[in-house]
């Protein structure tokens, strides 16, 4: 069997038993195919996984533990259960068990996520809620970090300083950290590489007579509802500096940043303390 056949034969058993969900009744901006997507998404590499920076994650979170007490890390937007493992298993790594919250505007992911930990057992305490950051979505506690992994990506231009400010006020006030991971440069050369990368499997999955063509049919029924949604979104930033302009508008000030690939940076900020004239 092709190596990414069995990955595709268990995205098609998969999406067999999530399908009714779909999304329904919520479908945020037709989020559905997206969300069905994803996990196959991140299986061929579409994604980048927290474990391929999990370095720098481990500094971050260890640089801010003290007299090795856990962190409580509030996820802010989670594509499917392939991300939240890869997210587990840098925590897990750790010698310190964490707390997590996962917050999506879907409730796909969150189900499937919860699905994913009847059979699984972590150290790191999990939770799950419905919020939309651009919405009503209120602080109920404060984090130690709060973890933006493409995000801002997601909203338009003229929403992205909002967005930075509601996820700054749930961070513990002095000594919380927020971290942006966001793809910089112009976001239809981005995209054209994700299609790229996506378009080649199933090519080549489709003359292997292992894979069934109702896995193939379905990925050539939701490709294009993906490529519409994903066009529809903001976007990335064009240029790093933007993306600090941004960080700062939203009242924040950076603590470091990690060139994780020319196209992929992680920004690491606290809140800022507003100056007498501000
Ligand atoms: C790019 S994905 C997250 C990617 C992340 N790197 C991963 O692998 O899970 C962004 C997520 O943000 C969610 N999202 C988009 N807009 C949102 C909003 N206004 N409030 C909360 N979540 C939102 C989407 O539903 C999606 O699951």
């Amino acid at each position: 069997m092709h190596p990414r056949a069995d990955q595709f034969q268990h995205w098609l058993t998969d999406y067999g038993r999530f399908r009714e969900f779909r999304c329904a009744p919520y479908d945020n901006g037709g989020c559905a195919a997206y969300h069905v997507m994803a996990p196959l998404l991140h299986q061929l590499g579409g994604f980048v996984s927290f474990e391929s920076y999990g370095p720098a994650l481990r500094q971050v979170l260890n640089s801010r533990r003290t007299n090795g007490s856990q962190s409580s890390i509030m996820v802010a937007g989670i594509a499917s259960e392939e991300s939240a493992r890869s997210l587990l298993s840098v925590l897990e790594s750790l010698t310190v068990s964490n707390e997590v919250e996962f917050v999506d505007h879907c409730q796909t992911p969150l189900f499937r996520i919860r699905t994913m930990l009847e059979d699984t057992n972590y150290t790191t305490r999990i939770h799950t809620t419905v919020g939309d950051f651009l919405g009503d979505h209120a602080p109920t506690r404060r984090y130690d970090i709060v973890l933006a992994d493409s995000l801002l990506r997601q909203f338009q231009p003229q929403e992205k300083v909002q967005v930075i400010q509601r996820l700054a006020q749930h961070l513990e006030p002095k000594t919380g950290m927020l971290l942006f991971r966001e793809y910089v440069g112009r976001n239809e050369l981005l995209l054209a590489d994700l299609w790229q990368k996506l378009e080649s499997y199933p090519s080549v999955l489709r003359w292997k007579s292992s894979v069934r063509n109702d896995a193939v049919a379905a990925f050539d029924r939701l490709y294009p509802e993906l490529q519409r949604y994903m066009c529809a979104k903001g976007g990335s930033y064009n240029t790093l500096e933007d993306l600090k302009r941004d960080i700062r508008q939203g009242g924040l000030a950076e603590v470091e940043t990690h060139d994780l690939s020319p196209q992929c940076q992680l920004v690491t900020c606290r809140r800022r303390i507003p100056t007498h004239e501000e």
